[in-house]
């Protein structure tokens, strides 16, 4: 791998986590997940994160984390799995473009609505219709496409799949 860290960015349930951990895995590498990092640090899962403190403190922990780890946080290059929001702050954005190499988990919104229908664990999607979560889809797509240096579709594939194509993709 280059000295440079690896990042996932994508939508809720396009399958980050689990194809990072398996990329880890493949590669000899360590997997840095930035939403268990802080529930961690906080004590606390992200959905009582955001019920006591509200999205805002939880998007100022987001960017301390990723801040920390594009300086060289992990100790060595890593492949660092990330929240699906975070590509909201102008700031992470640098970060993501300069500091690793990006790529987006793209999944087709009905079948992140599929995946998540028994989700009870990410507040941003309780309650929400498909709608209102394709529409969240529509307005992030933009912003993961600027950080990234390429995407991979998730929707019709296995971790398995989509972690050996990251490996040959990045060469790592
Ligand atoms: C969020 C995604 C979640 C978590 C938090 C907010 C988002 O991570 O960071 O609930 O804004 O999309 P996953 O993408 O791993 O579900």
């Amino acid at each position: 791998m280059q000295q440079e860290s690896l990042y996932l960015i994508g939508f809720m349930g396009a399958g980050k986590t689990s194809v990072g951990n398996l990329l880890g895995d493949m590669c000899g590498l360590a997997v840095i997940d930035t939403d268990q990092v802080i529930e961690k640090q906080e004590n606390m899962p992200i959905r009582d994160l955001f019920e006591r403190h509200g999205e805002a403190y939880f998007r100022e922990l987001e960017t301390d984390v990723l801040q920390k780890l594009a300086n060289g946080g992990a100790g060595a290059p890593a492949i660092i799995t990330t929240g699906g929001g975070i590509i909201l702050k102008e700031k992470n954005r640098q970060l993501l473009k300069e500091s690793g190499r990006t790529i987006f988990l793209q999944c087709n919104p009905k079948v992140v609505v599929e995946r998540l229908q028994q989700d009870t664990t990410r507040p941003l999607i309780k309650n929400k219709t498909i709608e209102e979560i394709n529409h969240m889809y529509q307005m992030r797509l933009p912003l993961y496409l600027e950080c990234a240096i390429t995407s991979i579709d998730t929707s019709a594939q296995s971790i398995k799949e989509v972690a050996e194509s990251i490996k040959l993709r990045m060469n790592i």
